[in-house]
């Protein structure tokens, strides 16, 4: 292959690993570095090179960060000064301006990523990877950046790719727990999950289809409905905590939402429809 780039990888842990497995597949000159060197055993035998030091890993094309936390980032990052940086470790977008503040100071140009996808994924058509910080060094390194998921750029500050994961995650840990209350709730008449997982399958699908509608009334601020009054809701939500407590099992999912509603219902919104409740929110 005629465009292979040198790749500095920081950090071997589960996605790490991952992302540099993609690139030695794709015919990328790897070079790695780990705190505990014996994970990059695997990737040794695949053709990558071993760093001692993080420096040495960062005399490449482009260097990629994933480790744990922005605090055990940092004193890995002090150590070097690459042409260009892509944090793709998880954190606050105010931790990302931070980075994107400390690169600039050193010359660096700065990319952050986040990656919304698990380690087996990368590589994969359903990977996606969001970016935000420069431009020119995300346009540059795209080639490299598409090994690992589909790279949607979202504009050039580096703090948003971090708002939109904890966003979207928000969402899926959200969704998750609605389900293992859901869960919990059917097991207490015997309800096993594999009979009841196909109905919560088709049933999301349905709630999904209903997110246009919503963002289109917070974007409007015009809540009028005659599809389903935040009253209604509000009492069903009341209901499923009662019945969750009548059945001994925990609250602790719909409780504070039925507070929420009924918040937003007191506050005014009773006959408008279930989007008003960001009103509560904000
Ligand atoms: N796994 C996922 O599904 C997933 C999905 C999206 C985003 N992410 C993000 O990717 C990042 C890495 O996640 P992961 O799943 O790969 O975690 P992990 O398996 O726990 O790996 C953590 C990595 O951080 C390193 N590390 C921890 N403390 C360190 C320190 N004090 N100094 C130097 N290195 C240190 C570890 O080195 P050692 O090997 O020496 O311990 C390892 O390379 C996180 O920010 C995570 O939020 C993960």
């Amino acid at each position: 292959m005629g465009n292979n780039k040198k790749v500095g990888v920081l950090g071997l842990g589960r996605m790490g690993a991952a992302l540099a497995g993609a690139l030695l597949g794709a015919g990328h000159d790897v070079v790695v570095w780990n705190r505990s060197p014996l994970k990059a055993g695997p990737l040794l035998d695949r053709g990558a090179r071993l760093a001692a030091m993080p420096a040495e890993a960062a005399e490449a094309d482009v260097v990629l960060s994933c480790l744990s936390t922005y605090d055990t980032q940092q004193p890995v990052l002090d150590e070097l000064t690459p042409s260009v940086l892509v944090n793709l470790t998880s954190g606050t977008p105010e931790q990302a301006r931070g980075v994107a503040k400390w690169a600039s100071s050193r010359g660096i140009d700065y990319v952050d990523g986040v990656i919304m996808a698990v380690p087996q994924g990368i590589g994969t058509p359903g990977a996606r990877i969001l970016y935000g910080g420069s431009p020119t060094a995300f346009a540059a390194q795209r080639d490299v950046l598409e090994v690992l998921g589909e790279p949607v750029f979202l504009g050039e500050d580096a703090g948003l790719a971090a708002l939109y994961d904890l966003a979207l995650l928000g969402i899926m840990w959200s969704t998750m727990s609605g389900y293992l209350h859901a869960l919990a709730l059917v097991g207490t008449e015997g309800v096993a999950p594999e009979r009841f997982t196909p109905m919560a399958l088709s049933w999301l699908s349905a709630v999904g289809g209903f997110l246009p509608g919503i963002g289109a009334q917070v974007a409007s601020g015009e809540y009028t409905t005659d599809v389903s009054a935040l009253d209604i809701n509000a009492a069903g939500l009341k209901l499923l905590v009662e019945t969750s407590r009548e059945r001994g099992i925990s609250t602790a999912v719909p409780a504070p939402l039925a507070e929420l509603f009924g918040r937003a219902a007191a506050a005014g919104h009773g006959a408008h429809a279930i989007a008003s409740v960001i009103e509560e929110i904000r």
